[in-house]
């Protein structure tokens, strides 16, 4: 209807102003045209042609929109949301929509001003931050007003209420698109930890959209019974808690299959025979499938009144080798090693190795050896947690880098962190040259030290790009 009307206004427009060049033409036989009448004869015809750029326009944008479509946005930190957006687009499919899934690092005002329905699945990750992935939406288009009047949407907000800031960063998008005009298509949904029945609530929500009845329930995949094959305490004579190397093996080979980046979820037991559903407990994978198990480095935690703690407790006390493991591997995409040979920097302290060993394994196998890694424990003494192994990896060349920074040693440098600022050319140059950034282990601390060393190095726009981009990574907790 809009393209006829603006066909026939074009149409309109244009006979008005020939009738009256023809008008002037009469007129000049008799007398020459004045100015006044070339001037309104000239006005007639801009208006005209600003006439029919505005319907063009509004012609394209029509054209753009896709009424039978969903855009599905996902902002994940440690790769749940991005699992729950692959399986909102597979309920959407069957029902005969077409979507578009997108990485929040991915979507554009433009693309978003263009949509008329579009899902979003964000996590909350830090103090209430949002993922590194949604760093320059949030920063960039969601500081600036734009026009969605014309799109309905839904939230799914993923988070646990054990932080002070629950779901921060699926409320703060949900009331930015609110306040630019969007329509929500129902309540924002808020998962505490993965609950079942708030994803069963936005699996409805879903499937009423779709026009389906709902498919195949979508609560986390059911743990496949793994065994403990191996428990090594990797820090005799620590002055901090125990940490383990714990290696476990999969009931059947074909369960060998996760990339480096992705995370063990345990279901964990308060003592062997115990039955109870306890909630699961996540861990970063530190070997790859090509080791023929899965190992873990877990630092042993223990509550004030001195009782280990659930998921720790369970994997480095309770259990004992030949334990059955309840476990399921989780994807960790936004984790996974660079497909390229492109240098990287992995940066971490203490059980963060965990995640760092496999990506150096996984680069290590496909012959990638530009590769400097800055670690840091307490003393080198004792605290070596895979440490000889890194270091053989280094004489053998294929580590370029092996910063090793010990906080209590006595050495000027006590933290990671520390070590970049000192290291500053060579991480310019690393990044100059096409790096990715990893950074895995303690959010208390470490990561927020290794960001501002990051922005003070590089500045706070290269940074955010790089996040944006895919080129910093964490997975701290
Ligand atoms: C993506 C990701 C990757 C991770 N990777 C690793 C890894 O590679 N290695 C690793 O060791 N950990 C890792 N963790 C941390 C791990 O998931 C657990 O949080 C950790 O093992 C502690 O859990 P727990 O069940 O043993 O302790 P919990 O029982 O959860 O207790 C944790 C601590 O909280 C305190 N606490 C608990 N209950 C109370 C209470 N009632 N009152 C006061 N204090 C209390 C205690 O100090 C206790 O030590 C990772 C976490 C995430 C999110
Ligand atoms: C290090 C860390 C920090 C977190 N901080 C918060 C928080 O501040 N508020 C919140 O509601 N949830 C927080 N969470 C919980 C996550 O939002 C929740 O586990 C979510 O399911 C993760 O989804 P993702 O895998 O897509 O990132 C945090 C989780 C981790 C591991």
């Amino acid at each position: 209807m809009r393209a006829i009307a603006g066909q026939l206004g074009i149409g309109v427009v244009l006979l008005i102003a020939l009738a009256l060049c023809w008008r002037l033409q009469d007129a000049s036989a008799v007398s020459p045209p004045s100015g006044t009448h070339l001037a309104t004869a000239g006005g007639l015809v801009l208006a005209w042609l600003g006439f029919a750029v505005w319907m063009g326009r509004r012609g394209a944008r029509h054209v753009t929109r896709d009424p039978g479509g969903v855009l599905i946005v996902h902002a994940s930190q440690t790769g749940f949301a991005t699992e729950l957006a692959a399986k909102t687009a597979d309920e959407l499919r069957a029902g005969g929509l077409a979507v578009d899934v997108r990485n929040i690092d991915a979507l554009t005002p433009a693309r978003l001003a263009e949509a008329t329905r579009a899902l979003f699945i964000a996590s909350t990750t830090g103090e209430g931050d949002a993922p590194d992935a949604a760093t320059r939406f949030r920063g960039e288009a969601m500081r600036s007003p734009l026009p969605l009047a014309g799109l309905s949407y839904g939230v799914l907000a993923l988070g646990d209420r054990d932080y002070d800031d629950f779901c921060a960063f699926g409320r703060e998008l949900d009331g930015w698109l609110r306040t630019n005009g969007a329509m929500p298509l129902f309540d924002r949904v808020e998962v505490d930890n993965g609950d079942e029945g708030s994803l069963r609530h936005w699996q409805h929500h879903v499937a009423h959209l779709a026009g389906t009845t709902g498919l195949a329930d979508w609560s986390r995949p059911a743990y496949q019974r793994w065994r403990l094959v191996e428990r090594t305490l990797l820090n005799p004579g620590s002055e901090g808690a125990p940490c383990y190397h714990v290696a476990l093996a999969p009931p059947d080979a074909a369960h060998l299959d996760w990339q480096a980046g992705d995370i063990a979820e345990i279901g964990p037991r308060r003592h062997r025979g115990d039955s109870t559903v306890w909630p699961h407990r996540e861990y970063s994978i530190a070997s790859l499938p090509a080791d023929g198990a899965l190992h873990l480095v877990v630092r042993q935690m223990r509550g004030k009144d001195g009782a280990l703690g659930l998921g720790s407790g369970w994997l480095t006390g309770h259990a004992v080798p030949g334990d059955a493991i309840d476990l399921r591997v989780r994807t960790n995409a936004g984790f996974h090693p660079p497909a390229d040979d492109r240098p990287v920097v992995l940066i971490g302290n203490g059980t963060g190795i965990a995640g760092l060993r496999a990506l150096l394994k996984a680069r290590l196998a496909s012959g990638h050896h530009r590769n400097w890694l800055v670690f840091g424990e307490r003393h080198a003494a004792v605290d070596r947690l895979h440490v000889d192994e890194l270091e053989r990896w280094r004489a053998q060349g294929r580590i370029e880098r092996l910063d090793l920074v010990w906080s209590r040693d006595g050495g000027s440098e006590r933290y990671v962190q520390d070590r970049l600022r000192a290291s500053a050319d060579a991480l310019r140059r690393y990044v100059d040259e096409g790096a990715s950034v990893y950074v895995c282990g303690s959010l208390d601390g470490m990561a927020p030290g290794v960001d501002a060393a990051l922005r003070t190095v590089l500045g706070d726009d290269r940074v955010n790009a790089l996040a944006a981009s895919g080129r910093y990574r964490r997975d701290v907790y």
